[in-house]
């Protein structure tokens, strides 16, 4: 089910609504709807502070059931930590919060009264998004392949008003926009391998295409491949029943013939390693090799939902890294699409072999004015960076700036890693162009030089989202990073 959104203006002791959130600060400190409810309530939210129930402490809950004097019957006390240093990540930690003891309580609708908060440097508007984006997170479930245990008959909650001017408006319609991708984008990477295949994605991508107008989807096979010289790509795939794909979604939201944006993400369903295989702990989560291709899809999905008025392009290289008698092998020369041969050292090192020649295929298909991919591709990145930001690779002072400060103001962070052409030498190859590793150190960025050599000349920049595509352990579901991320440079790019 999805949460639906609107903006109200009803003041907190009047609202007409389940359960009214307000905010509490460490040391007693009520925001003003807080206070308008103690006031309206004879003091219900003080006695508690001063007894200690309500601590203030950022992220607690507490909850008031059936306060006399107001007219909803709940309130929901959101802790918000110290008033001093309160600040965008603290706002966005608060709403997961209060979005989860949301979701545990028998209510279809509530009322948001924490986008009155102060928070540096962010207007009502991101107030607003924020809120909507945390709860729609904590809103989401994955169910496609089975019914959750304790899936009883409790109300769930449906929909969510914020208490905010008309200056949220955008913020609102943007939050609905980015939830929609996110939701995409996890969905999809959460899905098991044997469902999500290369196949799988084309469908789902053709499905968005038919219904919306100004989108387009093409897809080659692995036959079309094969005429065009995609040899890079194909031999990853080669040793799977799961033939590969190349998928591109074209969006016509800008003017006629001007250069698109494009986004790249690499789209391996399954990565065992190949012959090369992987170690069998934990190998199921190669089902999240496919992340970078959800995070492009969801950011595509954000922007048509968004109506951005760009061009944009999505492409999606898709295969399954499998060990067979038919399999790539170490050792073996692959062509590139871009006439660069490649001696493999690694069969799993895989993701840039697929994303070498989409690389170039967008290049040369869309002349796009810049490309940006999203990939799984390191688990270097993962020691390097851990789970909280993807990586992030440019040549491009100007384009990385953008992206950097994208992920700052969505709280989707990425940190940026050097592309100096003093690691380019770990790639020299004594049989072919460029090995397919570069040795022990520096991986994540030997990964991202590898690609480099074939988005010569355009303007790129490469995320490492092995760290943030998805979070670790038995129950682990995909994040749906980077779309807001993505989504956020893209909103940039239509205020200049
Ligand atoms: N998909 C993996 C990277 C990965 C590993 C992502 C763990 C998330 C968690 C990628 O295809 C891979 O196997 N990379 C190798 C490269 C190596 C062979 C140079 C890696 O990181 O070990
Ligand atoms: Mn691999
Ligand atoms: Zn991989």
């Amino acid at each position: 089910m999805t949460l639906q959104f609107s903006l109200t203006t009803a003041a907190p002791e009047t609202a007409d609504t389940a359960c009214v959130l307000v905010g509490v600060y460490e040391q007693g400190v009520l925001t003003s709807a807080a206070a308008c409810v103690d006031g309206a309530t004879g003091g219900a939210i003080k006695r508690q502070v001063e007894s200690g129930d309500i601590s203030g402490k950022a992220g607690s809950t507490t909850l008031l059931y059936a306060p006399t004097g107001i007219a909803a019957k709940r309130v929901l006390v959101v802790g918000l930590g110290t008033q001093k240093g309160f600040d965008a990540a603290r706002y966005q930690k608060v709403a997961i919060e209060a979005a989860r003891a949301l979701g545990k309580l028998p209510l279809a609708e509530a009322t948001w009264y924490l986008a009155e908060v102060d928070v540096p440097g962010r207007d009502a508007a991101w107030r607003v998004r924020t809120a909507a984006l945390a709860a729609d997170h904590a809103a989401y479930r994955y169910t496609a392949t089975f019914k959750p245990r304790e899936k009883s008959a409790q109300t769930e909650l449906a929909s969510l008003a914020f208490a905010a001017g008309a200056d949220a408006e955008a913020g609102l319609a943007q939050a609905c926009g980015i939830a929609e991708g996110v939701r995409f984008a996890r969905e999809l990477a959460n899905l098991p391998p044997n469902i999500c295949t290369p196949v799988y994605i084309a469908e789902q991508a053709q499905a968005f295409a038919d219904a919306h107008d100004k989108v387009d989807c093409r897809v080659l096979d692995h036959v079309e491949m094969e005429k065009l010289g995609f040899g890079s790509l194909l031999a990853v795939g080669r040793g799977s029943a799961n033939k590969p794909k190349l998928i591109a979604l074209q969006y016509h939201g800008g003017a006629a013939g001007a250069a698109p944006y494009a986004f790249v993400g690499k789209g391996i369903t399954f990565d065992t390693g190949g012959i090369s295989l992987k170690p069998g702990p934990g190998m199921e989560e190669m089902k999240f090799d496919m992340g970078g291709a959800a995070g492009v899809l969801g950011a595509f999905v954000a922007a048509v939902k968004m109506g951005v008025g760009h061009n944009l392009v999505c492409v999606v290289p898709s295969a399954e890294n499998m060990p067979d008698g038919d399999s790539y092998r170490p050792g073996d020369v692959l062509t590139s699409l871009s006439g660069l041969t490649i001696e493999v050292l690694n069969t799993d090192a895989e993701g840039r072999l697929i994303l070498c020649d989409a690389l170039t295929w967008t290049a040369r298909t869309f002349q796009p004015q810049a490309m940006i991919d999203a990939a799984t591709l390191t688990g270097a990145c993962v020691i390097a960076l851990g789970k909280h930001a993807s990586g992030l690779f440019s040549r491009h002072d100007d384009l990385a700036t953008e992206l950097l400060a994208a992920g700052e103001h969505a709280l989707d962070r990425a940190w940026r890693m050097p592309l100096w052409d003093d690691y380019q030498v770990q790639l020299d190859s004594g049989f072919a162009d460029v090995a397919n590793i570069g040795g022990k150190s520096a991986g994540a960025i030997t990964a991202a030089c590898f690609l480099s050599r074939f988005a010569e000349g355009q303007r790129w920049a490469h995320l490492d989202i092995a760290g943030t595509a998805w979070d670790e352990g038995r129950k682990g579901l995909a994040t749906g990073r980077p779309v807001a991320l993505l989504a956020q440079w893209l909103l940039d790019r239509c205020e200049k």
